[in-house]
């Protein structure tokens, strides 16, 4: 259920346990639901290139409000997610990822891991970030910085913000919108660009939207459940 109770820091509050018990879902349902998520989550696919259709910002919104809900270390819920929209900061995001990517692909990367993005298709080319509808740049909070300066530190931020990266591209797939994770490297840009406070870090931009009518996507094998589950 959701609250509006509004979230402040709980560091340091003593433990306060109510109580939690959700309908218990009969198992029938359960295997039914599971086999449909797994077939709709298998259609999945990374959108490199966006139909200039206009999604309902309502489903972008609601999707970032799943990811607010993932689990966090301690509960510190370190992420931001910044919508952007100004057509005009978007043009300044391209055009210094496009700067960084252009120094990447031309050997910053390396060629161990340029082989690893041939399969791909990508290059140093990123229309998307100007092009799809929707623009989340996803920002990690490395410390909690209070009104005063005051720092606390931050637990597990890296494994709780890929957390809520997931559950925003799941709520965005299922959704029936499709999105990219896009990791220019460097991303320090983005937090000047969008004027982000000294604790955030950026951790993806992901843009979001419809496929293009001439999509294409690599033909790509997923592991089979075989392949990555190890029963002990
Ligand atoms: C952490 C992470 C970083 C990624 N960075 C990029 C990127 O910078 N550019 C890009 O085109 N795709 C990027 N991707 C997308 C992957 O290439 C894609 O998920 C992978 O090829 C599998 O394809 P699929 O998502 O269609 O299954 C990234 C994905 C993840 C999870």
């Amino acid at each position: 259920m959701s609250t509006s109770v509004q979230w402040t820091p709980t560091h340091g509050e003593p433990y306060r346990p109510v109580p939690y018990r959700p309908a218990r879902m009969p198992a029938e349902e359960s295997l039914a639901r599971a086999a449909e998520l797994r077939e709709r989550m298998a259609d999945r696919r990374t959108v490199r290139r966006f139909s200039a259709d206009p999604v309902p910002e309502r489903v972008v919104r609601d999707a970032i409000a799943c990811a607010a809900t993932a689990p966090s270390g301690a509960h510190q819920q370190p992420w931001t997610f910044v919508l952007v929209k100004d057509p005009e900061v978007r043009a300044r995001i391209r055009a210094a990822a496009e700067e960084e990517e252009r120094v990447s692909y031309a050997g910053r990367l390396g060629e161990e891991w340029l082989a690893a993005l041939r399969p791909l298709g990508t290059d140093e080319v990123k229309p998307h970030l100007t092009d799809a509808p929707a623009l989340i740049v996803v920002f990690q909070q490395r410390y909690w910085l209070g009104p005063d300066g005051e720092r606390r530190k931050h637990y597990y931020v890296d494994e709780s913000v890929g957390i809520a990266v997931g559950m925003l591209l799941s709520a965005l797939h299922l959704s029936g919108l499709a999105a990219l994770v896009h990791t220019p490297s460097p991303m320090r840009f983005l937090g000047e660009v969008l004027g982000r406070p000294v604790n955030e870090k950026a951790f993806a931009v992901i843009p979001v939207g419809y496929p293009a009518d001439d999509c294409q996507v690599p033909d790509l094998v997923r592991k089979s459940l075989d392949q990555v589950l190890v029963e002990v």
